[in-house]
């Protein structure tokens, strides 16, 4: 492949997501309505996108090989910097995240559920420090257990199944040591707004359910569509509800 085509804002990238997406809609069970209740992870797709793309970037319709803006320019707005802290990144995909909370100094622990997103993240940072592994977040190593200041999560809450949600919310408050901050970014919709999905934008209850399941909303951004992120997201910052 060229240089060019390799670059995610070349046409001929942009060709191969597009074939790339009808190609993993037409195999998803959930598109244009829920989970697959034999199975709700939905773990058989998340692999085959990861196979089916056989090292493609392109192919893999969230890996646009660059941190997430909104986490990127959150990294950078912390006056007291994030050097040090325990971090974790869940559904880690291809690493760009984990890889900028590690260049700022984070101790940086990255997850995903598909084995293969895990070899392709290590092939893409040789040199590493991000101590990548494949976890499922409904059945987190024990070790995890309130072990992180900072958990982030991009774009993965809103790739499960509404009813996962509150598990989900759960599984990540599980891990956040006293006084530790869960980062969320997600796209957004109005409450009741239809949806097709996947990916399915989280409405505003979603907050309220996370304080159900022991995260207070710290700091919640309603962040309309720019150029550069596209659609309304939510940027929020939460911490458990039990600390002070
Ligand atoms: C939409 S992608 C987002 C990837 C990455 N966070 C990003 O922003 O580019 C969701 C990722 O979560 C992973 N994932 C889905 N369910 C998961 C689970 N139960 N546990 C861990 N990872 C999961 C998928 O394999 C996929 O890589």
């Amino acid at each position: 492949m060229t240089q060019s085509a390799a670059d995610p804002a070349s046409p001929a990238f942009a060709a191969r997501r597009a074939d790339a997406r009808q190609a993993l809609d037409a195999i998803d069970p959930a598109k244009g309505g829920d989970a697959n209740p034999a199975d709700p992870v939905r773990r058989a797709w998340f692999e085959a996108v990861y196979a089916l793309a056989d090292e493609d970037p392109a192919r893999v319709p969230w890996a646009n090989l660059a941190p997430h803006p909104l986490t990127k320019a959150w990294i950078s707005l912390q006056a007291r910097g994030i050097c040090g802290l325990r971090a974790l990144d869940v559904g880690c995909g291809l690493g760009d995240n984990a890889e900028c909370f590690s260049a700022a100094g984070a101790k940086v622990t990255a997850f995903d559920l598909v084995d293969e997103a895990i070899r392709w993240a290590k092939r893409r940072f040789p040199s590493t420090e991000v101590d990548y592994r494949a976890a499922d977040l409904f059945a987190l190593p024990e070790g995890w257990r309130q072990s992180f200041d900072l958990v982030h999560e991009c774009y993965t809450l809103q790739a499960l199944s509404t009813a996962l949600l509150p598990q989900a919310l759960a599984a990540l408050a599980s891990m956040l040591a006293p006084g530790g901050k869960l980062l969320l970014i997600a796209r957004a919709r109005d409450e009741g707004a239809d949806m097709e999905g996947p990916p399915w934008p989280l409405p505003p209850s979603i907050f309220a359910e996370a304080e159900r399941q022991g995260l207070r909303a710290l700091a919640i951004e309603d962040i309309a569509a720019t150029p550069q992120v596209g659609r309304r997201h939510w940027r929020a910052l939460l911490g458990r509800v039990n600390d002070v």
